[in-house]
């Protein structure tokens, strides 16, 4: 994406050679509470693939993970199946919710001691597992709160693409067999692609702090957008920035509080998280959100309600933004994203739609964005107004205004 307009230079200071160069999202992990069930809940709700296990049956005595694929999406449930195991210790304390959000890399041992060099806490040393046909090496470091990066690197059969094309995403892993979800989710896809990015709430005062951590730790750019101030209004009650690794994998809009009408929703969050920063929201990428949101409406998943008036004047702000920068205007069934409840918002390089579900676990924490661009690079500031009230009617329908 390099258009005259786009106001993020790509950097040119980045090589090959630079071992923090993030190739992909190699997976997310999420500590849940009883991973079993928890890949049904996904399975079944997001039409992930239940793909590969890892657990007694493999060998794994102290852990069960599952790996669910859509697209270029994986993601790896694990619950601990012991009392002192790391899992538990973090779902006594702030529910399900992510844990690592992970990068394939070159070499993740240099990239780790590249981040460390660059002022990271080291969370899992560099670790190596291997069979006669592969390897992959892991190194993790700390972020906010719960929150850890950690470091990918493969060879052999568990290569990225190789992994992409539905091998083994590590020596531990065995595939999943006659899980009947899967030719349900084959016969009926959710569409989605991709991370598009990854929230997290940090504390008070700590946006700023995380900010830096991402350029001098990982290198990453302040998006700078033209719309995309410090976002304190009433409406919104969070202060957020953009960060952006440069180059289109991923980025990382970082919040905290501000003062609102009411409690903040980053505030309710650190509430409910033990007080601890956390990851508030993964956004997936899908090319068609109406068909992606008519299919997640269809298998129950709880979307957030928008206010009936949001359609009475989105049209007008929306197509007046894409006339004043030449672009062409929305192009999906108006009728159809009013009878969704999907969202929509414009800036100077085109649309997009997007969709938020409500908390994916009973406590009001982690949940998941449908996103569709098309043009914009913006994360849906116009929408902040529209869903400040849907927002204080579900935290006052909890108790937590
Ligand atoms: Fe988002």
């Amino acid at each position: 994406m390099t258009t005259a307009s786009t106001p993020s230079p790509l950097p040119t200071t980045r090589t090959d050679a630079d071992p923090l160069r993030l190739i992909d999202v190699d997976h997310l992990r999420f500590y849940v509470g009883n991973a079993k069930q928890a890949a049904f809940f996904y399975a079944s709700t997001f039409g992930f693939t239940v793909d590969q296990v890892a657990d007694l049956t493999t060998g794994s005595r102290d852990e069960a993970n599952y790996l669910l694929t859509q697209g270029n999406i994986r993601l790896i449930l694990t619950s601990g199946l012991s009392h002192d195991h790391e899992a538990n210790e973090h779902v006594k304390r702030y529910g399900d919710g992510v844990r690592a959000i992970a990068f394939t890399v070159d070499d993740a041992e240099a990239a780790f001691n590249q981040a460390i060099k660059n002022g990271a806490e080291a969370a899992f040393e560099p670790q190596t597992h291997s069979d006669n046909d592969g390897a992959i090496t892991q190194a993790s470091i700390k972020v906010y709160g719960r929150v850890i990066h950690t470091f990918v690197s493969r060879t052999g059969k568990y290569s990225l693409d190789t992994v992409r094309n539905g091998g083994l995403i590590s020596p531990s892993f065995r595939k999943v067999e006659n899980f009947a979800l899967n030719e349900y989710n084959k016969a009926n896809p959710c569409g989605l692609m991709y991370v598009d990015h990854c929230v997290g709430n940090v504390e008070l005062g700590k946006m700023d702090y995380w900010v830096k951590w991402y350029q001098e730790v990982l290198g990453f750019k302040l998006f700078k957008h033209f719309d995309d101030k410090d976002i304190s209004t009433e409406y919104s009650a969070l202060m957020s920035k953009v960060m952006d690794c440069g180059y289109g994998v991923i980025k990382f809009p970082i919040n905290e509080p501000a003062e609102g009408k009411r409690k903040s929703q980053i505030q309710e969050y650190l509430d409910w998280h033990d007080d601890t920063p956390g990851v508030q929201h993964v956004a997936f990428r899908t090319d068609d959100e109406l068909e992606s949101v008519a299919q997640l409406h269809r298998r129950g998943v709880d979307f957030l309600y928008v206010p009936k008036d949001y359609y009475g004047d989105v049209w007008q702000r929306v197509d007046a933004m894409l006339r004043e920068h030449g672009h062409e205007p929305v192009k999906e069934d108006h009728d159809r994203i009013k009878e969704l409840g999907i969202l929509v918002d414009a800036d100077d390089e085109g649309y997009l739609l997007q969709l938020f579900t409500k908390p994916l676990q009973d406590r009001p924490t982690l949940f998941f964005e449908i996103i569709c661009r098309r043009g914009s690079q913006s994360f849906g500031k116009g929408n902040f107004k529209a869903l400040f009230e849907s927002l204080e009617l579900e935290q006052d329908r909890r108790g937590n205004l």
